[in-house]
C-alpha cells in the first residue's frame, strides 16, 4: 500500500513500470500453496518478469514428460473410444465450410464484432479519455483483435499440449482420440490466424499471464497437470469465451467460425473430464490437495489478470495510468460478462473431477465463484446442445 502511494511521486512511465512489478509480485505472493508456487513460480518469472512470450521467435520450452507406449493396443475406455468415433465423423474442412469471401468491415455498425456496451466509454471519459465515434469503433476493433489474438495463441498452446498429452496418457483409446484433437487444434490455429490476419489485419502479442499458464503446463512432467491445465482450465475458459463472443457478434463469418470451433472444443473438455475424474480418485490426499489448490490459483490468475495491457500500451500509455486502465477493464460490462460465462463453464467441470472439496468451498465462495457450482459439466453437454443453448440465450 505504502509502495503504491509513493509511486505517485514518479514520472508516469516509471510509475507504470513500478505498477507492473508490484502486480507481478502480487501474482506470485497470491499463490499460497508452496507446491503450487514451486510449479508455477519459474513460469511466472519467465512470463511476467522476462516476458519470454514477447521476445521474438522462437520461444523454446523444454518438455519433461515420458511417452507411454503400449504394444498390446488395449480397448481400455469405451467412452473415449466413442469420442474418437464422433471426432472422426465430425472433422470439417475450413476451406469449404467457411465463407472466406465474406467481406468484413470491422467498423460496420450493422455487422458489429462485439456488443456496443462491451466497453463502457462513459467510464473512460470519467478517467479523462474522450473518444469520438470513429475512435470508439477503432478501439472496439483493437479489443476484438486482442481477444482473437489471445484465442489464437491459446490454440497454439492447445495444439502442442494435445500432442504431448497424446504421448503421455496411459489410455490407449485416449491416444487415438488425442490424435483427433491435435488435428482439431491445428484447424483452430488455422482459422483464427486466417481471420485475424485477413479480416482484422491486426495480431497482438501473447498476453504475459496466458504465457505463464501455457509455459507451466508445457514444462510440467505430470500428464494429469497438463490435462488439468489445458483440457479443463484453458479449454474450459476458452469455451466460455467463445460462447460469449458467439452470442454477441453480428459478423456472420466470425459467428460461423466460432460455431464450428465450439463443437470441437466441447469434445476436448469432455475428454478432460473423462480422463481426470477417475484418475483423481486414486491420488493420495496430498496429491489431490495440490491439484485443488493449483486449479483454484490458476482460475484466479485467469480471472483477475487477463487485462488487455497490450491494448492499453497501444492506446493509452501516457494518457492514463496503467492502474486506471486495470480498474476500467475490470469494471467494464463486456469483460465482466466474459468472466462470468467463462466461470459458469469451468466451475462445474472442476466439481465433476473432484477438485472443489469441502476445504476449498469457502475459498470459491469468497471470490464469488460458488454460484456456478450446480451447472452441467462437459460430459453432459455436447457441442450441438451448447450451440442450441447459446442461440436461445441470444
Ligand atoms: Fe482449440
Ligand atoms: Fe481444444
Amino acid at each position: 500500500m505504502e509502495a503504491t502511494k509513493l509511486t505517485f511521486l514518479l514520472p508516469e512511465r516509471m510509475r507504470n513500470q513500478v505498477d507492473a512489478w508490484l502486480e507481478t509480485l502480487e501474482v506470485l505472493t497470491e499463490i499460497k500453496d508452496p507446491r503450487v508456487l514451486a510449479s508455477m513460480g519459474p513460469s511466472g518469472v519467465r512470463g511476467l518478469v522476462l516476458h519470454r512470450g514477447k521476445q521474438g521467435v522462437p520461444t523454446k520450452t523444454r518438455a519433461h514428460h515420458a511417452a507411454h507406449f503400449d504394444w498390446t493396443y488395449p480397448s481400455d475406455n469405451p467412452e473415449m473410444r466413442a469420442l474418437y468415433t464422433r471426432a472422426k465423423r465430425r472433422q470439417w474442412d475450413s476451406d469449404t465450410k467457411l465463407a472466406w469471401d465474406t467481406s468484413v468491415d470491422p467498423y460496420d455498425p450493422e455487422k458489429r464484432l462485439l456488443d456496443e456496451y462491451f466497453l463502457d466509454f462513459g467510464a473512460l471519459e470519467a478517467r479523462g479519455i474522450k473518444l469520438d465515434a470513429k475512435e470508439r469503433a477503432r478501439l472496439v476493433h483493437s479489443q476484438t483483435a486482442w481477444m482473437l489474438s489471445q484465442f489464437l495463441h491459446g490454440e497454439q498452446g492447445a495444439l502442442f499440449a494435445a500432442a504431448q498429452v497424446t504421448e503421455a496418457v496411459q489410455f490407449f483409446d485416449g491416444k487415438l482420440y488425442g490424435a483427433t484433437q491435435v488435428m482439431d487444434e491445428a484447424r483452430h490455429v488455422e482459422v483464427f490466424h486466417r481471420y485475424v490476419e485477413e479480416k482484422l489485419g491486426k495480431l497482438y502479442q501473447i498476453n504475459d499471464n496466458l504465457f505463464v499458464i501455457i509455459d507451466a503446463l508445457m514444462t510440467d512432467a505430470r500428464w494429469d497437470m497438463k490435462f488439468l491445465g489445458m483440457q479443463i482450465m484453458v479449454e474450459g475458459l476458452a469455451l466460455g469465451a467463445f460462447g460469449t463472443l458467439y452470442k454477441q457478434t453480428r459478423e456472420p463469418l466470425l459467428k460461423e467460425l466460432l460455431r464450428y470451433v465450439i463443437q470441437d472444443e466441447a469434445r476436448h473438455v469432455h475428454y478432460g473430464v473423462l480422463a481426470l475424474r477417475d484418475h483423481f480418485k486414486q491420488l493420495s490426499d496430498s496429491e489431490r490437495r495440490e491439484r485443488e489448490d493449483w486449479a483454484f490459483e490458476v482460475a484466479l490468475l485467469m480471472r483477475n489478470r487477463f487485462l488487455a495491457y497490450e491494448v492499453y500500451e497501444e492506446w493509452f500509455e501516457g494518457r492514463m495510468s496503467r492502474r486506471d486502465w486495470r480498474e476500467f477493464v475490470t469494471e467494464t460490462p463486456g469483460m465482466k460478462q466474459f468472466r462470468q460465462t467463462m466461470f459458469s463453464r469451468l466451475v462445474p467441470n472442476l466439481r465433476e473431477i473432484g477438485l472443489v472439496s469441502q476445504r476449498l468451498i469457502p475459498r470459491y465462495e469468497k471470490v464469488g465463484l460458488l454460484q456456478y457450482m450446480n451447472g452441467l459439466a462437459a460430459d453432459r453437454l455436447d457441442g450441438e446442445g451448447m450451440i442450441a443453448e447459446l442461440d436461445r440465450a441470444a
